[in-house]
């Protein structure tokens, strides 16, 4: 989609449809700038439309070379977020495919645009609203989403023009992890993911090497090994790199996502309905990492990044993993297997114990871990932990601070050392599950055995796949994490500048 940002008067933006967010103050008080250029259908439309927030109204204006309008509540000023912009946005996004707009505008005659945060929340709502996966169908009955956008701006501010390329940017890398993770699972198989993965780095501008079963099998990677016994299709392990030249850190930061391209369980097979069913989504780790990387390599990041995805799906089959294997990993710690499908912590390990050979800054690991996630915290955030050093609280609060301000949010959970009773084993030197309550924390000290670096670990089971549409996410994959991250690393740049 094209983003352009313009100064001309709302009267003369020459749209299909031009949407305007506006809080319930200014239908009570009236906008005058908005009658001045539309007419009276402004005011008469104040009997439908009072400015909270998902109400809307479309209007057919009188004069303006607008052809549409829709008018949409983001509430009261006083309490008026991003999150809620987005929502609007997206909400206007949804008419724009309705009545097949073109070109679309957006002006906020009440609030500020003069921060870059506003006009990237309008751009993100809007792209992220016209999102539709269409790659499967052979009749198109979803629409076709707007070709430009043009967000109006009473003054020629850089911040502006900036929020809105970065607004682009990210949710452009956000629709490509989406899209990752709405493919059929035989499109994406660990050998076609990581073509996928070497394809967008082409486009994008980033280093991608991709390790086969051969290479992965010299690394030792007995988890990822172990895991991909059961299945037809061999392991791989992606290694992306984003490296320019004006790099703010010496000690990359690395990023791990799970690849897990189908998750069946295993032999300790999963129930199919409401369990199975939405498991070709256990790759958007890697998707979120895939969509980062996007995002950070357009955006020009002054950061050294790698990125690490292990894949594989998990199936039963005749050679399987079976409970009761003792698996030696990467590191060369001993695992039980007590549930093939605690199947994510067994290749995320190896991932994240190979990362220490680059000393990493700090490493953020995505992952779709744990049902327990789900339960503890909904659909609607992600969990969060990290290990207890020194400066554990630091890197929960910046996460969080990236959270809150991406709209990818996060909330802590704890990491306290009694839970490690858990996961002993009585053969090896870990199991790979604890006990029936505390899920989501055991899966993260389970991987905190495999870490001696700052860490940051994200369970994003419950907001990566959605099963039904919310604000200006589809059904489907949410390409969650790719804002979380992209933010992360702009405050990380912008603390080393
Ligand atoms: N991929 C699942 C976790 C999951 C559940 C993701 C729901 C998205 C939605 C993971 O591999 C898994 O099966 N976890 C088990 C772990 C258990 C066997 C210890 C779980 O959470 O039930
Ligand atoms: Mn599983
Ligand atoms: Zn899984």
């Amino acid at each position: 989609m094209k983003v352009s940002v313009s100064t001309i008067s709302i009267s003369e933006l020459d749209v299909d449809l031009l949407i305007v967010p506006i809080t319930s103050e200014d239908l009570t008080d009236g906008i005058e700038e908005l009658s001045d250029a539309f007419g009276t259908v402004i005011d008469r439309a104040r009997t439908d439309v009072k400015g909270e927030t998902g109400d809307s109204a479309v209007l057919y204006p009188e004069s303006g070379t607008a052809k549409r309008i829709i008018l949409v509540g983001i509430g009261e000023s006083s309490s008026v977020n991003a999150e809620r912009i987005r929502n609007a946005s997206a909400l206007g996004a949804e008419a724009a495919t309705h009545v097949k707009a073109e070109t679309v505008g957006i002006a906020v005659p009440s609030i500020d645009l003069n921060s870059d945060l506003t006009a990237q929340a309008l751009v993100e709502g809007f792209i992220l609203g016209s999102y539709r996966f269409n790659q499967y169908r052979t009749k198109d009955n979803t629409g076709e989403p707007a070709q430009r956008l043009v967000i109006q701006t009473t003054d020629q501010d850089k911040q502006v023009r900036r929020g809105a390329e970065r607004g682009r940017i990210v949710s452009e890398a956000v629709c490509s992890a989406r899209d990752l993770v709405n493919l059929s699972p035989d499109d994406k198989t660990p050998i076609l993911l990581s073509k996928a993965i070497e394809k967008s780095g082409k486009k994008h501008g980033y280093d991608v090497s991709v390790w086969n079963k051969e290479l992965i099998e010299e690394e030792g990677m007995g988890g990822l090994l172990a895991v991909n016994r059961g299945s037809q299709d061999p392991p791989t392990f992606s290694v992306l790199e984003w490296h320019p030249e004006n790099v703010r850190n010496s000690r990359p930061v690395v990023l791990v996502g799970k690849g897990v391209v189908f998750d069946t369980g295993g032999l300790s097979l999963k129930p199919t309905k409401n369990s199975m069913d939405s498991m070709k989504s256990d790759m958007a780790g890697a998707a979120a990492v895939v969509g980062t990387m996007e995002a950070i390599a357009k955006l020009e990041l002054p950061l050294y990044v790698i990125g690490l995805i292990p894949a594989t799906d998990n199936r039963p089959g005749q050679t399987a993993y079976v409970p009761g294997d003792v698996v030696k990993m990467h590191s060369g710690m001993t695992v039980e297997v007590l549930n093939t499908d605690a199947e994510g912590r067994m290749i995320l390990a190896d991932a994240l114990s190979y990362a220490s050979s680059f000393y990493p800054e700090i490493v953020i690991e995505l992952a779709t871990l744990t049902g327990s996630a789900v339960v503890a915290l909904g659909e609607i955030v992600a969990a969060t932990m990290t290990n207890e050093d020194d400066g554990a609280q630091e890197r929960i609060d910046a996460i969080v601070a990236a959270g809150n301000s991406s709209g990818d949010r996060v909330h802590p959970m704890p990491m306290f050392d009694e839970y490690n009773e858990e996961l002993k084993s009585t053969v090896a030197d870990l199991k790979n599950i604890g006990g029936r309550w505390g899920g989501a924390i055991t899966a993260a000290k389970f991987l905190e055995h495999f870490v001696d670096y700052p860490w940051i670990h994200v369970d994003i089971a419950g907001p990566a796949f959605l099963d039904k549409a919310r604000g200006y996410h589809k059904a489907g994959g949410s390409g969650f994490g790719v804002r979380l991250l992209t933010r992360f690393l702009q405050d990380l740049s912008e603390k080393k500048r």
